[in-house]
């Protein structure tokens, strides 16, 4: 087949192989090298278009009209392809909660933008952009509930994410670090989860990791707490401090999380060390507790920098957000005892960097009772 049918069923066939498999995946790099082939072929051709399957999926995610430049590489195929599939999944889910949930928006704030590399000089570059993570959110709660229901991650949705927020940080022609900032408590593990997830591609990227490890990264980073989905919504808000029970039952975390993770996928190996990771220290400390010391992965440091910077700039039912420049002191004192000191200072210098200007996210859903997690 060639052609506009070709090439559509082309590009069909790819969307569905990079569900079912992981990036590199032989199967997965031949479905898209083919779909690429076919609009190559198409291009040097007079298209026509027929009724097609699938615009009226595409339609439905909010895709209406395809147009491709004249060159376009292998790589912004791919990437054009992770957009579409990030799309398609989203709006595929719609759980009773998720619909319930679609007229509600949460607006991200929080944009920093590179300045000027060139010189220290110029004044940072500030933007503000208008995007919604409402579906992302959504997305967030729904997989938290079926790890709770079920007991296992879906991996498609946790990438589709992924993939979404990513598009997100690179929506205009700078780096973006959308940030969501929390309304109601009870909604702390998805907000802090989805920021994580930014924080940790961010910084990766800042570091210089290849768009794959990035992305990884990001997995590990959306899914740190998903071992939270065992603890009790009151102990989780509770306000006041834990009880020895509950402090044990929320040291548990991390090795539930990478329990469940493990169980779930075989590809989500990264996750579920970094699960396990998280709140180790630098020195040893932390938890859980290691019977022989040894050395974290890296992506485990730099989501431990991460996670504690979102959690101190939070407000907690018994504490205060943090303001920025405590944070990142702390975070830099910090840095050889608790937090890797390179990784440490590379988080401050980014941020510093990005000056970010927090916009109030707007989540109009009534408050506890209806929340996921
Ligand atoms: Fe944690
Ligand atoms: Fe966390």
């Amino acid at each position: 087949m060639s052609g506009p049918a070709g090439f559509l069923s082309a590009f069909a066939h790819a969307l569905a192989a990079m569900t079912l498999y992981a990036a590199g995946h032989p199967a997965r790099e031949r479905a898209i090298d083919d779909a690429f082939q076919q609009l190559h072929d198409l291009q040097s051709a007079a298209p026509e278009l027929k009724a097609w399957d699938w615009s009226r999926r595409l339609a439905q995610a909010g895709i209406q009209r395809l147009e491709f430049a004249d060159r376009v590489s292998r790589d912004e195929f791919e990437g054009f392809l992770d957009e579409v599939l990030a799309r398609l999944t989203l709006s595929a889910i719609d759980t009773t909660e998720a619909h319930q949930l679609r007229h509600s928006s949460i607006r991200f704030g929080s944009v920093g933008v590179k300045g000027d590399a060139g010189s220290a000089e110029a004044p940072v570059a500030t933007a503000t952009i208008g995007y919604s993570l409402g579906e992302e959110a959504e997305t967030v709660r729904w997989f938290q509930d079926a790890v709770k229901s079920q007991g296992i991650v879906p991996l498609t949705e946790a990438e589709a994410v992924v993939r979404s927020l990513s598009i997100a940080m690179h929506s205009d022609r700078q780096l973006v670090i959308p940030l969501l900032q929390l309304k109601e408590f009870d909604q702390y593990t998805t907000t802090h989860s989805m920021n994580v997830a930014v924080l940790t591609m961010a910084l990766a990227e800042h570091l210089g990791l290849g768009a794959r490890e990035v992305r990884n990264f990001g997995i590990a980073g959306l899914l740190h707490d998903i071992g939270k989905v065992r603890i009790p919504l009151d102990v989780l808000t509770k306000p006041g401090r834990f009880t020895d029970e509950e402090r044990a039952l929320m040291n548990q975390h991390p090795i539930e999380g990478a329990r469940i993770i493990l169980k779930s996928e075989e590809q989500l190996e990264l996750p579920a060390v970094v699960a396990y990771e998280h709140h180790i220290m630098l020195n040893g400390g932390g938890y859980p507790t290691l019977r022989f010391r040894r050395d974290c992965h890296r992506a485990s440091k730099l989501v431990h920098v991460c996670d504690v910077y979102d959690a101190l700039r939070t407000n907690r039912p018994y504490r205060e957000a943090w303001p920025q420049e405590r944070t990142l002191t702390y975070l830099r004192d910090r840095g050889g005892v608790e937090f890797d000191p390179e990784l440490a200072g590379a988080f401050v210098r980014m941020m510093q960097q990005w000056e970010p200007q927090v916009a109030v996210m707007t989540d109009e859903r009534a408050p506890l009772g209806t929340a996921g997690t």
